[in-house]
C-alpha cells in the first residue's frame, strides 16, 4: 500500500454514498446528479467554486465565504442569478435534504452554464449558470503530518489567471501537486515569480520561528479565510504574526510548519523536500492555533 496523505482526507462514512446533491434548484441522488457535456465547468474549468464547512449546526464564516463567492463570480463575469440570502437558502435547503447537523463539507460551484457549441467563448453560454452543491459528511483524518515538495510550478501574477481566484480550473495547481506526488511528497509548496515561498496547491502556508508565525505577504495565493482567522487570532492572542517574504532557507530551518484551510483547519507540516521540519511532528504553536480555532468555531466566530 502506497503511503498516500492528502490534505483533504476524511474518514471514510457510508453515509456519503446516500447524499443528495443540488443541482440547479434539485436535489438528486448521486448517480443522477449530472450536468451537460457542454456545462462551460466540464469544458472549459470556466466557473468558480467556494468549500464550507458545518460545525454544530453552523456553517463557519458564512458571510465571508459567500462574500468571496460574489466577488469571484463578478470577477468572472459570471451572474448567479440569485442574491446572497437565495445561495444561502440553497446550502440550507441541501443541508436540511441530508440531514446534517454537524462535520458536514460543502462545495458550491457555479459555472458559466451549457453551452450552444463546443468552443471556448462565453458568448456560447447563454443558458444561464449551472449551480451544483455537493455536501459530504466529513471529518477530516490524517494518519501522519502532511510532506511537501517544492515544484517549479510558480503562484503567477495576478494579470494572467488571478491566484486569489478559486477558480473551476485548479490545473496548475493540480500540475504543482502531481509533480510533487512524484518526487514522493503529498503535496506541493509552491514559490511566487520572486522565489519566496507561497502557499501550497490547495493550502496557505506558515511556518513558526523562535515563537513567532510567519505567512506570505498575501500576494499571489487564496485570500483564505482561514489564513485570515488565524492571523486575527494569533493578533488577540499576543502571538507575533507577520506577513512577509521569506525563502526556502527560513522555511527549512523553521521549528514548525503549517496548512489552514477550511476542510482542515490546521494541518501539520512534517517534512518538505526531505528536510525534517522541527520535530517533524505537530508543534506546540500549532496545536494552540488549532485550540484557539476551535474555540472561535465553537464561539460562532466571535472571538473568546
Ligand atoms: C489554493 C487554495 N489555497 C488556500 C485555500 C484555503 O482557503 P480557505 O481557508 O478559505 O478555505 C483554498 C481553498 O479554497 C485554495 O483553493
Amino acid at each position: 500500500m502506497p503511503d498516500t496523505v492528502t490534505t483533504h482526507q476524511a474518514e471514510d462514512d457510508a453515509r456519503n454514498a446516500a447524499i443528495l446533491i443540488y443541482v440547479n434548484g434539485k436535489l438528486l441522488p448521486r448517480a443522477e446528479a449530472t450536468i451537460s457535456v457542454y456545462d462551460s465547468g466540464f469544458m472549459l474549468g470556466d466557473g468558480v467554486w467556494e468549500g464550507l464547512r458545518l460545525y454544530n449546526g453552523r456553517w463557519a464564516f458564512l458571510d465571508e465565504h459567500i462574500a468571496r463567492l460574489f466577488e469571484a463570480a463578478k470577477a468572472i463575469d459570471l451572474k448567479i442569478g440569485l442574491d446572497p440570502a437565495g445561495v444561502i437558502a440553497a446550502l440550507e435547503d441541501t443541508r436540511a435534504a441530508n440531514g446534517m447537523q454537524t462535520d458536514a463539507h460543502a462545495r458550491l460551484m457555479l459555472t458559466r452554464g451549457v453551452k450552444t457549441r463546443p468552443f471556448q467563448h462565453p458568448g456560447l453560454s447563454r443558458s444561464g449558470p449551472t449551480f451544483v452543491i455537493i455536501m459530504e459528511h466529513s471529518r477530516p483524518s490524517l494518519p501522519r503530518p502532511i510532506r511537501l515538495a517544492t515544484v517549479p510550478h510558480l503562484r503567477g501574477l495576478p494579470m494572467t489567471q488571478d491566484p486569489k481566484l478559486n477558480s473551476h480550473s485548479k490545473l496548475n495547481c493540480i500540475l504543482a501537486c502531481i509533480a510533487a506526488e512524484k518526487a514522493g511528497a503529498d503535496e506541493a509548496l509552491m514559490l511566487d515569480v520572486h522565489g519566496f515561498v507561497n502557499t501550497t496547491n490547495a493550502c496557505n502556508f506558515f511556518i513558526v520561528r523562535k515563537g513567532a508565525v510567519w505567512t506570505s505577504t498575501g500576494d499571489y495565493c487564496m485570500n483564505g479565510i482561514t489564513r485570515a482567522k488565524v492571523i486575527e487570532l494569533c493578533r488577540a492572542n499576543g502571538i507575533p504574526v507577520y506577513e512577509r517574504n521569506f525563502s526556502l532557507v527560513d522555511t527549512y530551518g523553521a521549528d514548525e510548519a503549517f496548512l489552514t484551510g477550511t476542510f482542515g483547519a490546521q494541518t501539520p507540516v512534517g517534512e518538505i523536500d526531505g528536510r525534517v521540519i522541527g520535530t517533524g511532528r505537530l508543534g506546540p504553536m500549532t496545536e494552540r492555533i488549532r485550540d484557539l480555532y476551535g474555540a472561535l468555531i465553537a464561539s460562532d466566530g466571535r472571538p473568546t
